[in-house]
């Protein structure tokens, strides 16, 4: 606590000292949304995750009290569509700094994802991407808005921190190689659209999604020097090529066909359609669970990565492809940022870790820091 508190105090003074008027990291703040941000610059005790929702139905989710607005100035987002959808509707606080009970609570009520999972998607990049004294994660780019970073190396930098839970070949954003990993990319989505139309008669469904995520592996392979493409980003790829057609498909429809029109409003206005019904939130985890493995099993892949020049993709033996070894990669990545926490941090590590490991039933917990 000691620790954190004269970091807190630093940090306070260091972010009044640079306040005004043009000083770089608060770029974009203004004095206003300074006094909002200083008090909650707290050690806080983080609460366990929410549970699965009573109410899982098809329901109106673009709806009166979560009307799509614009970005203000300074509103993050970053390269998922689903939490930036939740975020310009009011789900998520629009400015994109979010904590993972506030994601939780979103994707159940937004999109009907089921509980196990979007634990184990929030606490992931918590541990990994978010600052977990103050519990505050950004959604995309590095903000002090999340509070003084603990000490190197830690990184809390929000989910456009490539190689924690961002990886590479994506669906609409270019690998981290090429510059920009977070923003809507025209070109990738224009690949989409070709995919969608040659193999899926105009929509994105699961036949697509086998064949641009097979593709897009190649594409990276060839391109890429730099292709990473082993867990926790193998298993995490073949889940996100699957989440269009499961959850920006109408509720009502459900029918896993994926129009190129929404899937450009999810994609890069991050807006839901008019009148848009979220999924049915006790059938998306079978969905989500059966469509990977579906599309995993077009076009088995092993993980692996190239050797620092094009077409070298190696496979990586050590590269676990189970759930369980993805929970120990994502453990093991935490650590790597967190050598040896004392204190609040500490504590609040140890917390987290006990809430992501709910996201994983049947795994061995892990103890990294003592029990
Ligand atoms: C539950 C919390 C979630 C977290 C923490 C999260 C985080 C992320 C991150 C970090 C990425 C970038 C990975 C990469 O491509 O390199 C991503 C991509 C993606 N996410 Fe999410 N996500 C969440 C929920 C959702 C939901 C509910 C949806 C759908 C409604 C969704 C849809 C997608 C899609 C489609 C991509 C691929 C984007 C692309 O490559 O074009 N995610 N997510």
């Amino acid at each position: 606590m000691a620790k954190f508190t004269t970091l807190l105090a630093l940090s306070v003074l260091a972010i009044q000292a640079v306040a005004f008027p043009q000083h770089q990291p608060l770029a974009g703040l203004t004095e206003r949304e300074l006094e909002d941000l200083l008090p909650r610059f707290k050690p806080v005790v983080p609460p366990p995750p929410p549970g699965p929702p009573k109410d899982t139905s098809v329901k109106l989710v673009n709806d009166k009290d979560h009307p799509y607005e614009p970005l203000r100035k300074g509103d993050i987002r970053g390269p998922c569509p689903g939490l930036n959808t939740l975020a310009s509707h009011g789900y998520l606080p629009r400015n994109g700094v979010v904590t993972p009970a506030q994601i939780i609570n979103a994707v159940q009520d937004g999109f009907g994802m089921d509980n196990e999972l979007a634990i184990l998607l929030a606490y992931s990049t918590m541990l990994t991407d978010g600052n977990v004294v103050t519990n505050l994660m950004s959604i995309g780019q590095k903000t002090p808005l999340t509070g003084p970073d603990p000490p190197a190396p830690a990184i809390v930098g929000g989910l456009n921190t490539h190689g924690t839970f961002e990886g590479d070949a994506g669906l609409t954003r270019a690998d981290f190689f090429f510059g920009d990993n977070h923003s809507f990319n025209q070109t990738l989505f224009n690949e989409f659209v070709e995919f969608s139309n040659k193999f899926g008669g105009g929509v994105y469904n699961q036949t697509v999604a086998a064949e641009y995520r097979f593709f897009r592996i190649q594409q990276s392979t060839a391109e890429n020097p730099t292709f990473t493409f082993v867990t926790p980003r193998f298993v995490t790829a073949y889940r996100e090529s699957v989440f269009p057609f499961i959850f920006f498909v109408d509720g009502r429809k459900a029918d896993g066909q994926l129009s190129m029109k929404d899937a450009f409003g999810f994609f890069n206005e991050s807006r839901m359609p008019d009148g848009f019904h979220r999924a049915d939130g006790s059938k998306t985890a079978d969905l989500v669970g059966n469509a990977s493995d579906a599309i995993f099993a077009a076009h088995p892949v092993q993980p692996g990565a190239n050797a620092g020049k094009v077409n070298t993709y190696t496979p990586d033996p050590n590269s676990p492809t189970d759930d369980c070894g993805l929970y120990e990669t994502f453990v093991n990545l935490m650590v790597k940022q967190y050598p040896n926490p004392q204190g609040v941090l500490r504590t609040n590590l140890n917390l987290n870790l006990g809430f992501f490991f709910q996201g994983f039933p049947g795994c061995t917990q892990l103890f990294p820091f003592g029990q």
